[in-house]
């Protein structure tokens, strides 16, 4: 009998590739799938051959004479040269109407111009942020495309079908035109930097204040049934429980205390300081990181300065915890207000329709940054035109409610000599937004001191430049 045709090609067969397309499969679909290395295609079939009904192609040209039209092929290369790469070799093969999707973790930039390359020669290209790990791949990742809207007419249900569910939703939704669902999901990453600073802060302020690590697993568990109920919340729990076998000493105490990253989360910064967006808590996230790799800073200020031994000395141990959390909760809805803000700003700028109610329901299953917060980010953002996240009269009373516990950590951590970059830029960050008056009135004065470069009054409509006294 004849083979019938593939709803979906997969071109990319490591984890995450494979991954997918035994999701794919999963759910009923037939797949075609290639990788470049033709030993995986066959290492893929023989392993995964049995549990779906998958095209294994060795060339390309045969990939995609395997696929049903609208030809719908989905690259899960490395980023950059990689997708570049495949799709060179697909274009020629391909016919007007069919849609190319880059699953990778591309920068936008790279999104919008292959998309407009492709857009030349009558094929769609769909940019997708696909968040969740190879787990989230395998079970339902939360997936963010951008491309055009005739494309996701007939890839959207495609992709729903395999993503994430949440109350019978799928965690998946059209983002916009060109880069809006890699930018999506690169301020995914950017907040998912944040959250986990903040967490780490949380770590560290109740190490100081005497708590050990397997008390603090069981803090994190019980403000995983509250407020912060979130899947990085959830795994703090399980990585602080975790003891190593052969110290007997919880594993996180054994751990290089050098944080690494990829990268996502300095785009973030990178594009926000382009766009003018202040996202200083998923910056202050970004050199935290950056900061605990720095071997030879760190020992230099070690040897040189002095300063409080970083104890916490609590009469009222639940207090605290509860402090702590209210910190953790505060900073963790100035970082989400934040991300929002850079993607409404890029979606003015690129003349993207970005629903940000729509973005935060997908994130709500799936991916990293998953946590009950997006419900109710969801439901404030529905059908309202908030200026940021902060003014929801709910956020902004519960912020009323948490701003005490708040201040009050940042300044123990302060006196403690407990470095806290994240609570302390997300607590600055609220009270520089709700101030009725900033000091930048000093910074235009100055500015136009030693270079003329003026300023406007309070009181009077024009541009003003003084003749200051010192200024001859
Ligand atoms: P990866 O290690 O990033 O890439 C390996 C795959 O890319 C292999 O199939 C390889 O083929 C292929 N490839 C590399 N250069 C190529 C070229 N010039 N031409 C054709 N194929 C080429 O794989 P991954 O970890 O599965 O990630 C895939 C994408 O998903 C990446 O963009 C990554 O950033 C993104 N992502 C990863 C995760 C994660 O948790 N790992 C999560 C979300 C998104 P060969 O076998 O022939 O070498
Ligand atoms: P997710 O949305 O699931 O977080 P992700 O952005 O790919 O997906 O991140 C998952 C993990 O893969 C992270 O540890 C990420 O590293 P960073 O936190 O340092 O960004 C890592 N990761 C992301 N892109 C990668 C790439 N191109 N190659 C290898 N690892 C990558």
């Amino acid at each position: 009998p004849e083979t019938p045709l593939a709803q979906v090609g997969v071109i990319g067969l490591a984890v995450m590739g494979s991954n997918l397309a035994r999701n794919f499969a999963s759910h009923g679909h037939t797949v075609a799938v290639y990788n470049r290395t033709v030993a995986k295609t066959e290492a893929f079939d023989t392993e995964f051959g049995s549990t779906g009904t998958f095209i294994a192609a060795p060339t390309l040209e045969e990939f995609v004479a395997a696929l049903e039209r609208p030809r719908k092929v989905i690259i899960m290369v490395q980023a950059g040269k990689g997708t570049d790469a495949v799709i060179e070799q697909l274009r020629p093969l391909l016919e007007e109407g069919d849609i190319v999707v880059d699953g990778g973790n591309a920068h936008y930039e790279d999104t919008r111009r292959r998309e407009a390359a492709l857009r030349g020669v009558g094929l769609h290209f769909v940019g997708a942020g696909i968040s969740g790990g190879e787990e989230g791949a395998l079970h339902g990742p939360s997936i963010m495309p951008g491309g055009s809207r005739e494309s996701y007419a007939a890839l959207g249900p495609l992709l729903e079908d395999i993503s994430a569910k949440v109350d019978g939703e799928p965690c998946c939704a059209y983002m916009g035109t060109d880069g809006a669902g890699h930018f999506v999901k690169m301020v995914h990453n950017g907040i998912e930097y944040a959250d986990m600073q903040f967490i780490a802060e949380a770590y560290d302020l109740l190490s100081a204040a005497g708590l050990t690590a397997a008390e603090i697993a069981e803090v994190f568990r019980e403000w995983n049934a509250g407020d912060l109920d979130s899947y990085l919340i959830e795994i703090t729990a399980e990585v602080l429980d975790q003891v190593d076998a052969a110290t007997g000493r919880p594993l996180v105490e054994l751990i290089q205390d050098a944080a690494e990253q990829k990268g996502t989360g300095r785009w973030t910064v990178q594009i926000a300081l382009e766009l003018g967006v202040p996202v200083n808590t998923i910056a202050e996230s970004v050199f935290a990181r950056s900061t605990s790799g720095h071997a030879g800073l760190r020992e230099a200020g070690r040897g040189a300065l002095t300063g409080p031994d970083r104890t916490i000395t609590v009469a009222d141990r639940a207090a605290f915890v509860d402090n702590v959390r209210a910190a953790l909760w505060s900073a963790k809805v100035v970082a989400y207000a934040q991300g929002l803000d850079q993607i409404s700003t890029a979606a003015r700028t690129y003349d993207w329709d970005v629903d940000l109610s729509e973005v935060a329901r997908i994130w709500r299953g799936g991916c990293i940054i998953r946590a009950r917060l997006l419900h109710r980010i969801r439901d404030e953002f529905a059908g309202a035109q908030l200026p940021t996240l902060l003014a929801a009269p709910s956020v902004a009373a519960e912020l009323a409610e948490s701003q005490d516990a708040w201040r009050g950590v940042v300044g123990v951590a302060t006196t403690a000599g407990v470095p806290v970059p994240g609570f302390s830029a997300a607590l600055a960050y609220y009270d520089t937004v709700r101030a009725e008056r900033l000091p930048a009135a000093l910074v235009q004065g100055l500015r136009d001191f030693f270079g003329a470069h003026t300023y406007q009054r309070t009181d009077r409509a024009g541009t003003f430049h003084t003749l200051w006294s010192g200024d001859r």
